[in-house]
């Protein structure tokens, strides 16, 4: 296993479009590895492949305490999505020291794959819900910030632009 370099916020390779996996092989197991050590290192509850610039459609997510409880969803859709819309602080690997408030639906149901190639659908809610929508939009070239007011999101990029600055 390897940890990753995260991708950060406005590169243009976060926008791209994940793929599809074809075949859950042992490829993807490696890469699957190497996506929660990243996660656990940084750390982070969840990370997209997207964020270290592969575009394959593959979720890690462990929100427990002991971060003993890895979730891996491959290939993951959402069949439906209710509950009240809910507002949750978010904040990104790839967005480093930024939390703002979003407002997502609070209960959704996925289909994915695990990392054996099994089908599974979970429902979700709370934490969960609120992670894997987060995740999924990565995979569809989104993150949280595009969820905010233009001026919100350009006062994001100043602040980054800053960081990078500060830390050269
Ligand atoms: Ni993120």
């Amino acid at each position: 296993m390897a940890i990753r370099t995260i991708v950060r916020y406005p590169d243009p390779r976060l926008q791209q479009v994940a793929a599809p996996v074809e075949r859950v092989d042992d490829s993807v197991r490696v890469l699957v590895g190497d996506m929660a050590q990243t996660m656990y290192e940084a750390p982070g509850i969840g990370l997209a492949a997207t964020q270290i610039d592969v575009h394959l459609r593959i979720i890690v997510i462990d929100l427990s305490e002991k971060r003993d409880a890895l979730q891996v969803f491959i290939n993951p859709e959402i069949l439906s999505a209710g509950g009240d819309l809910t507002v949750h602080e978010e904040g990104c690997l790839s967005v480093p020291g930024v939390f703002e408030n979003v407002e997502r639906p609070g209960a959704i149901t996925v289909r994915a794959l695990n990392e054996r190639g099994e089908a599974f659908t979970i429902e979700a809610e709370g934490l969960l819900a609120v992670c894997l929508q987060h995740e999924i939009d990565h995979l569809n070239g989104r993150v949280f910030v595009h969820h905010l007011s233009r001026l919100k999101q350009s006062r994001i990029r100043a602040k980054l632009a800053k960081q990078e600055r500060d830390a050269a």
